[in-house]
């Protein structure tokens, strides 16, 4: 439709913070390229709302090497086709131990239900099990992550 602006869901998981300030990051991103953001809890998303969104962007923070257990859930919820035509992103917080992996499992995860896949962010913050806060995500890494929402932006 000529002149619609397009709209970018994001999802995260959060328990100390960090993955909603991420989140946040990527939607600074979007808007900055004239996509509307509408940045959620994955615990408060229903599977058919997707179908009103350009793009997905899903944020986990790093939970042995994999996302969480919520996250997977929803993604693995979907229909099968539920994401085609659509460009989907992932990036995650983790606390110094792989952290990609994680990111990767969400792209699979994402592929799988047929999105156009970009390779996804992860981000250092955050203390070891979550058992305190720990440190915030560094200055240049929510760059990172505003220019992810940036290049989903653009291929989106
Ligand atoms: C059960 C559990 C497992 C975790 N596993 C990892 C891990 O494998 N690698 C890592 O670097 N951090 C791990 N973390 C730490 C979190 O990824 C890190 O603190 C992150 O910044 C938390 O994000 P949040 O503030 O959005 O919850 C784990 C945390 C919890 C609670």
């Amino acid at each position: 439709m000529l002149g619609r602006k397009k709209k970018a869901l994001v999802l995260y998981h959060t328990k100390t913070g960090h993955t909603a300030d991420a989140a946040k990051a990527v939607a600074r991103g979007l808007e900055s390229r004239r996509v509307r953001p509408t940045v959620k809890r994955i615990k408060e998303a229903r599977p058919d709302e997707l179908a009103d969104y350009d793009m997905i962007a899903v944020g986990s923070p790093t939970r042995g090497a994999k996302p969480a257990r919520v996250v997977k859930r929803f993604l693995k919820s979907l229909d099968k086709k539920a994401l085609k035509g659509k460009t989907a992103t992932s990036f995650s917080p983790y606390a110094g131990f792989r952290g990609k992996a994680a990111v990767r499992r969400m792209g699979r995860l994402l592929r799988r239900r047929k999105a156009k896949v970009l390779r996804g962010v992860a981000v250092k913050a955050g203390a070891p099990l979550s058992l305190w806060k720990g440190p915030d995500i560094r200055e240049k890494d929510m760059r990172r992550l505003e220019d992810l929402g940036r290049k989903l932006a653009k291929k989106g």
